[in-house]
């Protein structure tokens, strides 16, 4: 069912605690089946990465369905392809709260992105989403994003 009330507005410093509490809870999703990995860890990887974007210049979208809270997208300018230096938007993580998921919040988040990505000049909107994921691949196969490289790891 798509939802017809979800906004996106820009978030500020008032909705980082609600980005850090629904990101702990969906950062396991990004754990890939190559890996054994400690739910302690993954959830202190996802509070450095939100205190990595916070302290650069980026974008946090909120979404809010029936006036509540209900997904965000964060966004940097700062990070250029690594091949090709271009500049670009890279969206560092976006999470939707899993009792609206699969009622187009995420895609309204990404849509939103792409409008700021383009309104600031920028050719390129990149991100990396874990292969095993695959409600984020299918999200951004949608959005038409392209697989640019692959990420390779070899358990020892
Ligand atoms: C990935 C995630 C953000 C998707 O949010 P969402 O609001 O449910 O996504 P949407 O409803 O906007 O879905 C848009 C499209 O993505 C695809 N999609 C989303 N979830 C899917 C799923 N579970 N299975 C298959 N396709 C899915 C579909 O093509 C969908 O369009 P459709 O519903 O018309 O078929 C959500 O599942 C989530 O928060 N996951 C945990 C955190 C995470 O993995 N974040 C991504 C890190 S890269």
């Amino acid at each position: 069912m798509k939802l017809a009330g979800a906004t996106v507005r820009r978030g500020g410093a008032d909705d980082r605690a609600f980005v850090l509490d629904l990101g702990r809870r969906s950062a396991s999703s990004s754990v890939s089946a190559v890996r054994t990995a400690d739910e302690a860890d993954v959830v202190l990887a996802f509070e450095r990465l939100v205190a990595f974007v916070y302290e650069r210049e980026h974008l946090a979208l909120i979404a809010e369905v029936d006036g509540r809270r209900a997904g965000f997208l964060l966004m940097m300018y700062d990070i250029p392809d690594e091949v090709t230096l271009a500049e670009q938007a890279f969206i560092a993580y976006t999470a939707v709260e899993p009792e609206v998921r699969r009622s187009g919040v995420a895609r309204a988040l990404l849509d939103e992105a792409e409008r700021y990505a383009r309104a600031a000049g920028l050719g390129y909107l990149s991100l990396m989403v874990t292969e095993d994921n695959a409600a984020a691949r299918a999200l951004y196969d949608g959005a038409a994003f392209a697989t640019e490289r692959r990420m390779m790891t070899k358990p020892l």
